[in-house]
């Protein structure tokens, strides 16, 4: 069993996107173990992205992930970091294939609807710094 974290983005909620995301996921066979709705405080924006902290856009990642309320949660089953990249689509939104939630919602590289963890280890960091309690 496989656990991954997962955020609809600023512009998802904004969109109202969240049901027909999660819905997604739900009839993927996934189970959402943990949810909530909040606004990012800078200081776990900046954590959450300090891989990125060299990129030239790194301060707009932050402005953006805090510009409003984000759903974040856990996912779990079988395989679950691959399956949720899988419904997610490519990073950019314009290389995404349609059907994903990427290519289906998304514009630009820069509001891009989702956030997922990109690998097993990162979605145990990932989930312990959004989810400590879990
Ligand atoms: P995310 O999965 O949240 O993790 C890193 C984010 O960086 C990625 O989604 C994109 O939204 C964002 N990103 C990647 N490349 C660029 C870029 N060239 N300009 C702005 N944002 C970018």
């Amino acid at each position: 069993m496989e656990h991954t974290l997962v955020l609809v983005k600023p512009d998802g909620v904004k969109k109202k996107l969240c049901g027909e995301i999660l819905a997604r996921y739900e009839r993927k066979g996934l189970t959402i173990s943990a949810l909530k709705l909040m606004q990012v405080p800078c200081e776990l924006a900046a954590e959450h992205y300090a891989e990125h902290k060299e990129k030239p856009f790194f301060q707009e990642l932050i402005d953006f992930i805090t510009s409003g309320p984000v759903l974040a949660m856990v996912l779990s089953g079988e395989n679950a970091v691959a399956a949720v990249r899988q419904l997610n689509g490519a990073t950019d939104p314009l290389k995404a294939n349609p059907g994903s939630i990427r290519g289906d919602y998304g514009l630009a590289i820069n509001e891009n609807v989702v956030h997922a963890s990109d690998a097993v280890d990162t979605a145990k960091r990932e989930v312990a710094l959004w989810f400590p309690e879990f």
